[in-house]
């Protein structure tokens, strides 16, 4: 409505030609002219802004049908929706234009093409590599054993990359449309965060990325729903050994503030870094630094899932540091239990 669009520029669209051009076929087609749906763009200050415009014709005359709801034209001398004068015995056709501001609509219309391409593309990559390797095995390209368990290897590597592609996907939707269901129990974090080593083990090893292993030991609880730490913590060590060229290092923390109440969870690599100009949108859905380009490829959802079981679901705060050229430093801080 336009009461709950204070910013909505009335003048401006009332006056602007494509508007004006509208109402007067309208008008020209008189009261059978029925109801006219169109979308219109105004740009307002930089921004464009998009409205559903639903034009109606209307006259002075009660509707026979209903014999109800009288419309009387806008007044005011320069109001392009004033009616021209009548003719004597005609009824003037007025309009009534009902603005719709669906700028938002489209918008999220829009993200949800850009989430549809960008994913596909990677969902598409780990695909084609597992059809290929599949293919040579069919084929009996593979020789030896060593040869074919080399096949198996990549075979399962893009199988588990997809897997967890699906799962942030589904994660996030599930975060944002509120259906998540949150299972927070009081807990130390370390044996969530060796699970996700873990996973990560074999992709740190193939890049001769050495892993390094700092956790306290659980004598502290924090309150968390284990599978979505875990999904977190994966991200971040997903993404330093993606973005840590070979025989860089890769460090997992967590550190007890017990003054404050809170334990941190870190990782920290010797990766190429985050830009200062990146740092504030990197935990933005899509976002990617363009700079990383080279190094590695990604759909831009890891960090913005973060942000969602960081803060979202935990009430917690994100951390994150980094030089070019040094590494970078991305961890969460939870509330410790009382
Ligand atoms: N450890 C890291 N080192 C360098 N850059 C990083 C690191 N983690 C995240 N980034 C940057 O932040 C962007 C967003 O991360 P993310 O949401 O996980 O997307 P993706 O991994 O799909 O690229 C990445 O594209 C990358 O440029
Ligand atoms: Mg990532």
């Amino acid at each position: 409505s336009l009461a709950a669009a204070p910013r909505t520029p009335v003048r401006q669209l009332l006056h602007d030609p494509k508007m004006i051009e509208l109402i007067r076929q309208m008008r020209q087609a008189g009261a059978r002219g029925g109801r006219r749906v169109v979308e219109h763009q105004v740009r307002s200050g930089g921004a464009v802004r998009t409205y559903q415009v639903t034009l109606s014709a209307v006259t002075d005359r009660p509707d026979p049908a209903t014999s109800a709801g009288v419309a009387t034209p806008v007044p005011g001398a320069a109001d392009p929706l004033r009616p021209p004068a009548a003719a004597p015995g005609d009824d003037p056709p007025g309009v009534v234009a009902v603005l719709h501001d669906v700028t938002h609509e489209r918008e999220v219309g829009q993200l949800k093409n850009d989430f549809v391409s960008s994913v596909s593309h990677e969902l598409r990559t780990p695909l084609a590599s597992i059809k290929a390797y599949v293919e040579l095995l069919v084929d009996g390209e593979a020789q030896d054993e060593a040869t074919k368990r080399e096949f198996y290897e990549v075979i399962q590597n893009e199988a588990n990359r997809l897997g967890r592609l699906i799962d942030n996907i589904l994660s996030i939707s599930r975060i944002e449309s509120g259906l998540a269901t949150v299972d927070r129990k009081p807990q130390g974090l370390d044996a969530i965060i060796r699970d996700a080593l873990e996973v990560i083990g074999p992709q740190a090893a193939r890049k001769q990325i050495t892993v390094v292993e700092r956790l306290t030991p659980a004598g502290y609880r924090a309150s968390a729903d284990r599978d979505m730490v875990y999904q977190a913590v994966l991200n971040l060590l997903s993404n330093a050994v993606k973005y840590t060229p070979e025989g860089g290092r890769v460090t997992v923390e967590t550190v007890v503030d017990e003054a404050r109440r809170k334990v941190v969870t870190r990782v920290t690599d010797t990766g190429v870094g985050i830009a200062p100009k990146d740092l504030p949108f990197i935990f933005d859905k899509f976002y990617r630094a363009e700079a990383n380009n080279r190094i590695a490829s990604g759909p831009g959802l890891g960090l913005s899932l973060v942000k969602h079981i960081v803060e979202t679901v935990h009430r917690g705060r994100l951390l994150v540091e980094s030089r070019v050229g040094e590494g970078s430093s991305v961890g969460f801080e939870l509330d410790l239990c009382a």
